[in-house]
């Protein structure tokens, strides 16, 4: 927190009266092994800009705007995707534990050949016709979110000599307006790509455990798909880090 956004508690700005997150919960942005971040973070103090109507009022994220199969990546063109298949489940819940209904949960993900669908993704594995990467739902009334996919390979990046991706999912989740949104990424377990990677690493050594997701056979489909856990928790002594602290 730096000194304007603290100045702000102090003196009771709204939107700013909630327990802050324990110290080595999110990555420091000055990660130097990750090297294509040094020019994204900034190198001065945020400037705390006041709520005013527009931020606080729309977009709105009403009914019918994500529909029942966008939380499908698996049947969003005519054939099925290479891979192999899997649920991503989890809740959204707030520093005391207490759901978060009607929120936007947004992914993003490589193929099973760890390739993205984008022009700047060029590296020699596959594109797959019928895998975009992409999906979105709402939390129901219980916080809860469900993704049917495939599970994403690792890409090498060129970060450093040899430099591989772990596996991984990027998940967006916003607040009630476009300007409270949270970035990060879900992890799978026991990934042999961990200790060399970077980006992992620059998350507190005690907060990463909460980017892995838990394998859940209670939640697998017979015949169907592995399942893999992920609570997202928005802040307090379990918050999930995320890609920049945040303040609202
Ligand atoms: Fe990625």
């Amino acid at each position: 927190m730096n000194d304007a956004i603290r100045d702000a508690a102090a003196a009771g700005s709204p939107g700013l009266s909630y327990r802050p997150d324990p110290p080595d919960t999110h990555p420091d942005p000055r990660c130097p092994d990750y090297r294509s971040t040094a020019l994204r973070y900034p190198s001065q103090s945020l400037v705390l800009l006041p709520q005013r109507m527009t931020e606080i009022t729309g977009p709105l994220m009403g009914p019918g705007r994500v529909t029942s199969t966008d939380n499908d990546l698996t049947a969003q063109h005519t054939g099925e995707p290479i891979g192999q298949r899997i649920i991503v489940f989890g809740r959204l819940l707030d520093a005391d534990g207490r759901p978060l209904p009607d929120s936007l949960i947004e992914i993003w993900q490589a193929n099973a050949g760890g390739r993205y669908r984008h022009s700047t993704d060029r590296w020699p594995s596959p594109l797959d016709p019928n895998f975009t990467g992409a999906g979105r739902t709402l939390t129901d009334a219980q916080g809860r979110y469900q993704f049917t996919t495939i599970k994403p390979g690792a890409y090498p990046w060129r970060n450093h000599d040899n430099a591989w991706r772990p596996a991984h999912i990027h998940f967006s989740v916003f607040g009630r307006a476009f300007t409270q949104r949270l970035v990060t990424q879900m992890y799978f377990p026991d990934d042999p790509l961990f200790g060399q990677d970077p980006i992992f690493n620059s998350v507190p050594e005690a907060a990463r455990t909460r980017l892995i997701s838990r394998f859940s056979l209670a939640h697998t489909r017979p015949e169907w798909a592995q399942a893999f856990e992920f609570d997202i928790v928005l802040r307090g002594r379990d918050a999930t880090p995320f890609e920049e602290p945040h303040h609202d």
